[in-house]
């Protein structure tokens, strides 16, 4: 039946090392993302936490260990060694570290183009969109609290308003996974919270992978955490149980992490 392939994981993360020249940025990393769940990888810098989305979305091949993705009501595939942009189409979603809108389009127009990835931009944007898209268009800016900026220019939006939209752009193709590298970065204190409402909304229909560095946005809205320090997991919990672990208190929120 198809429920007995319902996995409570939507990802499993299996002994994976990587090795560049001889270093190891991470290794022997083991764990699960639960299906709903936000799931944070926090940690110092150059802790492995980007290069492991990198070998999540097969950007970065591991030396070693493999990624199983549960989907929804289907067998379990392994992304190891798949090419990204199938990965893609699976339904796992990346936000990179650096902004990508095109910032001379509209918040509409970088929709469109998100959501017919692939097409050749002209002819996507002067197509007539089906009653269907501008509908799911349209739920997602709302849900990203960009309605009313639909035909803004993407370059006229604010910091944070940009990543609202980047967020968007992954949301609107449907992913059961939206793996998120510092969305939070170079927000205040309001847009920091407001993204973690957004985030808080979108996990109600699909799994979300988070890296971040500002611990109160971390207490917001995780589910769980995982620590990883010089490429291994050094404690794994809930917020309450890694922000209360010595070892975690000296080694990232000491230096920085708050
Ligand atoms: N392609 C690569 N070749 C060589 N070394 C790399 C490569 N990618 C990452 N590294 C190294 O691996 C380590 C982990 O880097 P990574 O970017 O994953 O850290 P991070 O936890 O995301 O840090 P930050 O918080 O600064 O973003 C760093 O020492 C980095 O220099
Ligand atoms: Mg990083």
């Amino acid at each position: 039946m198809a429920t007995e392939l319902l996995s409570e994981y939507v990802l499993e993360i299996n002994h994976i090392s990587v090795c560049f020249d001889g270093f190891y940025a991470l290794t022997d990393v083991t764990t699960k993302v639960k299906r709903n769940d936000i799931h944070f990888f926090i940690g110092p810098n150059g802790a492995g936490k980007t290069t492991l989305l990198d070998i999540i979305c097969a950007k970065t091949k591991p030396t070693q260990g493999n990624i199983v993705f549960n989907p929804m009501y289907k067998k379990p595939i392994t992304l190891t060694g798949m090419k990204e942009y199938k990965i893609v189409w699976l339904g796992i979603g990346r936000k990179f570290q650096v902004p990508s809108v095109f910032v001379n389009l509209t918040v509409e127009e970088n929709m469109i183009l998100s959501l017919r990835k692939g097409k050749r931009i002209v002819d996507t944007i002067l197509r007539k969109m089906r009653d269907k898209e501008v509908k799911k268009i349209a739920e997602t800016l709302e849900k990203v609290g960009l309605s009313d900026k639909r035909q803004w220019r993407a370059g006229a939006l604010a910091h944070g308003e940009k990543q609202w939209l980047e967020i968007a752009m992954q949301l609107v193709q449907e992913p059961e996974v939206i793996m998120l590298d510092e969305p939070a970065a170079g927000m205040g204190k309001p847009e920091t919270f407001k993204t973690g409402v957004i985030l808080k909304e979108i996990q109600k229909e699909c799994s979300i992978v988070v890296i971040e560095h500002d611990m109160d946005f971390v207490k917001q809205i995780a589910n769980r955490v995982t620590v990883l320090h010089e490429g291994k997991i050094l404690k794994e919990g809930s917020v309450a149980e890694v922000l209360s672990d010595s070892t975690v208190q000296k080694v990232y929120l000491g230096r920085g992490g708050e």
